[in-house]
């Protein structure tokens, strides 16, 4: 039997074209874009990075104050994808790319200013997170931010929220490996391993109902979207969470 990493970045390879598609800047992507510019970001690595969309945002924004870039992705169609979109930026020496599943590369010890992990946390198992979390530390120089954006971090409580939330979960129990944490373990873990000045901040992402497109023949599914498809706008609201690496 395939394992559980395999089965994630072959289903990852295989969305990657469509994903890309509907990915769309949102309120989430402005929000981390405002705290990268206002924290030391020369050197960033990104783990997820799929499309390359949020690292587009920040070459035009900052421009040169960028010296390092390293995309690290599981998915070799998102690297792809994510190559193209960001020639224009640089060569190798100030864009890398690295296909691997996060929790396989050994991360180098002081070199980034900023790490972003965005919406990719949750497909590894919460036994793994804490070392993980500790990698991303590591791998943080003096007064460097860890950036962790989670969609579904809490339970929602508004009716529209509250769909989104069913749909995905029926997304999820059709095979997809994920495991959405509770926002304040993720700040006790950061807590625990040494970052200071955490702080949460709940932005809202677009959401394309095209998304559920695989499920829509299971009957709970199919009256949610229907439900849903009234909606001009879908957003979903995402936790935030910042960490600084500081002594004091
Ligand atoms: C939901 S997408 C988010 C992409 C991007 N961060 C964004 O905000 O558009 C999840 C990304 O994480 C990658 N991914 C999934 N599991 C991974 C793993 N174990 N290690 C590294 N990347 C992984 C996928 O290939 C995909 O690019």
């Amino acid at each position: 039997m395939r394992d559980e990493s395999t089965r994630i970045i072959e289903s990852w390879n295989e969305k990657a074209a469509i994903y890309s598609k509907q990915r769309k800047i949102s309120e989430a992507d402005f929000l981390v874009l405002d705290i990268l510019e206002k924290a030391p970001h020369e050197k960033i690595l990104e783990i997820g990075a799929g499309s390359g969309i949020i690292a587009k945002k920040m070459f035009d924004r900052f421009g040169e104050s960028i010296s390092h870039y390293t995309d690290l992705d599981a998915s070799q169609e998102f690297i792809n994808i994510a190559r193209k979109r960001l020639k224009k930026y640089g060569t190798c020496t100030r864009i890398e790319f690295i296909c691997l599943p996060m929790n396989d590369y050994d991360y180098p010890i002081e070199k980034y200013d900023a790490v972003i992990a965005m919406s990719v946390i949750h497909h590894v198992r919460r036994k793994s997170i804490r070392k993980l979390v500790q990698s991303i530390y590591r791998a943080l120089r003096e007064n460097g931010i860890f950036i962790l954006l989670e969609d579904w971090a809490e339970t929602p409580k508004t009716g529209t929220e509250q769909d989104l939330y069913t749909l995905r979960k029926i997304y999820g129990n059709k095979g997809e490996s994920e495991y959405h944490q509770h926002w304040k373990y993720y700040c006790d873990v950061l807590k625990s391993i040494g970052f200071s000045h955490i702080s949460r901040k709940t932005p809202r992402r677009n959401i394309d109902l095209e998304f559920f497109d695989g499920i829509k023949e299971i009957e709970d599914a199919r009256r949610i979207i229907s439900r849903l498809n009234k909606h001009v706008r879908l957003e979903s609201r995402m936790t935030l969470i910042t960490g600084i690496k500081t002594n004091i």
